[in-house]
């Protein structure tokens, strides 16, 4: 109970959840034969590599390596914990969350993140309500002022901070206590006194991807703020900013409506706002921060086409680059909109309007062309020095990020810019991809198993007969799962399940297990076995290899042994051990047994 849930209340969640159910809320499968496929939401694929056996109830992708059960998959779908996803489940078909799922450390830290959550709720429901019952304070009027309208400032439950007092006022009245107004970063304390973390700022909240409050961001209302123009929430259990985006919840309700294709990544909060104020209501905000790995696959688990659309200034410009390479690495369609007439997505809307902003929008630029075109802006085209730099820098990206039949496009490209002719450019290309992959190529890693590989063959062999009911007789074997490994772990385990009459299915040993890509266990879960009629055939040739194996190495030890001591009595004794040994290998390995 690692987890702190009983493995049986784990069985019947799973028999309930049926992982082909669930997987086809996400992705698209499609039936062969006995299991499913679909191109990998994990990774960024065109065919196919992905599967799920139904019978076995897990998946596992054969181009990234991921695999798991219903559970992982949530995990893994929805960012989330074990627990989250277990509760997931649970609402999905029904079912409550166990009461065992309480053992003392869990219930713990279960109350603090649900305290948590409640003392963000709470406090968005003050500032939200302030905002609603004082329109005249300078907070109220500011948002005013920047045009943001009664509808966003519902969507976005917009509020404000009017002092240091008041909130703590009420959320002490709402029962929380000090150390919980802490935690979630809404209260600061000095010396004995709490005070409003955010006293006097214009408050927005920071939605997880459920629509929970997980966070806030206070802007300043001065002009001229001496005070930092923002005070954010810093991390917390529920609070990660390399991992949240601003109105990614509002998003990923447009991709349960199958009404998203493309998403737009802006800055600033007022930005988000004020797209989705225009009807743009497919945007999202970084907050100001550099987009992280996991930003980016939080983007591609809902599209494949993004523009981003980063302030026009040369920290927007440097963000730029620097986002294109994460989003383009998780496999994202990328393209870029540079504004030029306005500092960011707000202003241009204010001063030109939403037409001519859908315009740009749909005229973005392809990231790649974005890259060439821009960063040979820096380079003097008629230094044969600046040339070959700018040449290195651009074929690099090319060879990075497109497909055989792009880089003829891109490589027309950059032959306007630099003159030279196609050829030679595709020479260079062909160079440059050679050494990238040298340098990528990691060195081979030696099999450490050496001769030990046909005995683990035949471990997995035997564990993955006992997971797939093949084969029952299960002490006949014990002795051979003795070493102090995964296999003999795995082995124990199945032990205990047939003893307590316990259920237990590939997708039970994700619950329990380690498991990762090729490791000695995912084998066994992914066992091919050969056709039905030389099957019990198969078994005893397994059982046979591993007794050969010990016989080889009971007789390589007596060896040893005997050639170690000295006295002759010993030595004989020994050798007519190994004599016996022998007979019984040379009976083995010709299959007369
Ligand atoms: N930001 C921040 N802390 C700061 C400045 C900025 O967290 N001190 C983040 C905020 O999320 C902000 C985003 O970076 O929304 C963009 O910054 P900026 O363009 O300066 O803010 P805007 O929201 O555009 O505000 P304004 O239009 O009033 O300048
Ligand atoms: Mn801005």
């Amino acid at each position: 109970m690692a987890n702190g849930i009983s493995p049986d209340f784990l069985e019947e969640l799973k028999r309930k959840n049926d992982i082909v159910d669930v997987a086809s809320k996400y992705i698209t499968l499609n039936r062969r034969g006995a299991n499913y496929w679909a191109c990998c939401p994990f990774h960024n694929e065109k065919t196919p590599s992905f599967s799920i056996k139904q019978d076995g109830q897990f998946f596992k992708c054969f181009g990234c390596g991921e695999s798991g059960n219903v559970i992982t998959f949530v995990m893994k779908m929805e960012n989330v914990d074990f627990l989250t996803a277990v509760e997931l489940l649970c609402k999905n078909v029904g079912l409550e969350m166990p009461s065992e799922a309480d053992n003392d450390e869990m219930r713990k830290r279960k109350r603090e993140r649900e305290r948590m959550y409640a003392v963000l709720k709470s406090t968005t429901e003050f500032y939200h309500n302030n905002l609603i019952n004082h329109p005249n304070t300078p907070q109220a009027k500011y948002l005013s002022n920047r045009g943001i309208n009664k509808n966003m400032i519902d969507k976005f439950q917009i509020g404000i901070s009017l002092n240091y007092d008041d909130l703590i006022k009420y959320l002490t009245k709402q029962g929380f206590t000090p150390q919980e107004m802490i935690s979630a970063g809404v209260a600061g304390r000095n010396d004995k006194n709490l005070y409003d973390f955010y006293g006097g700022r214009v408050m927005f909240p920071i939605f997880n991807g459920f629509g929970d409050v997980v966070a806030f961001s206070g802007r300043s209302v001065e002009a001229n703020p001496d005070r930092t123009k923002y005070k954010n929430t810093s991390q917390t259990p529920i609070f990660n900013k390399s991992e949240i985006l601003f109105g990614y919840n509002f998003v990923r309700d447009l991709k349960k409506e199958h009404s998203l294709d493309t998403i737009v990544i802006v800055e600033g909060h007022i930005d988000v706002i004020m797209c989705h104020q225009s009807g743009i209501t497919n945007t999202i905000g970084c907050m100001g921060t550099a987009l992280t790995a996991q930003h980016a696959n939080n983007i591609k688990r809902l599209v494949d086409n993004v523009i981003l659309c980063l302030d026009g200034d040369n920290a927007g410009a440097s963000a730029t680059y620097k986002a294109i390479n994460t989003l383009k690495e998780v496999g994202l369609n990328v393209k870029v909109l540079r504004l030029t007439d306005a500092k960011d997505p707000d202003e241009y809307l204010k001063k030109f309007g939403k037409d001519a902003f859908y315009e740009l929008l749909s005229n973005a630029q392809d990231c790649i062309d974005f890259v060439l075109i821009d960063s040979s802006k820096k380079y003097n085209m008629n230094s044969n020095n600046d040339k070959t730099s700018y040449l290195n820098e651009a074929l690099n990206y090319i060879s990075k990020f497109s497909t055989p039949a792009e880089q003829e496009v891109y490589l027309s490209l950059v032959q306007k810019i630099v003159k030279i002719p196609i050829d030679a450019l595709r020479n260079s290309l062909r160079m440059q991809s050679s050494e990238d992959k040298h340098i990528k190529k990691e060195p081979d890693r030696e099999i450490e198993l050496g001769n030990n590989q046909a005995l683990i063959q035949s471990k997995i062999a035997l564990l993955a007969s006992i997971l797939y009911k093949k084969y029952t007789n299960i002490d006949e074997i014990a002795g051979i799962f003795t070493a102090d490994d995964e296999l003999s772990e795995l082995y124990k385990f199945f032990v205990e399940r047939i003893k307590e009459n316990k259920e237990f299915n590939s997708s039970t040993l994700f619950d329990n297990f380690e498991i990762t890509n090729n490791s000695l266990i995912d084998q066994v879960i992914n066992y091919k076995f050969p056709s039905d009629d030389v099957y019990d055939n198969f078994v005893k040739e397994t059982i046979n290899t591993v007794k050969i194996y010990e016989l080889t190495q009971e007789k390589d030890d007596l060896t040893k042994q005997m050639l170690a001591i000295q006295d002759i009595d010993k030595q004989r004794e020994l050798l007519k051990k190994i004599g016996q040994l022998d007979k019984e290998l040379i009976r083995r390995k010709s299959g007369n047994r």
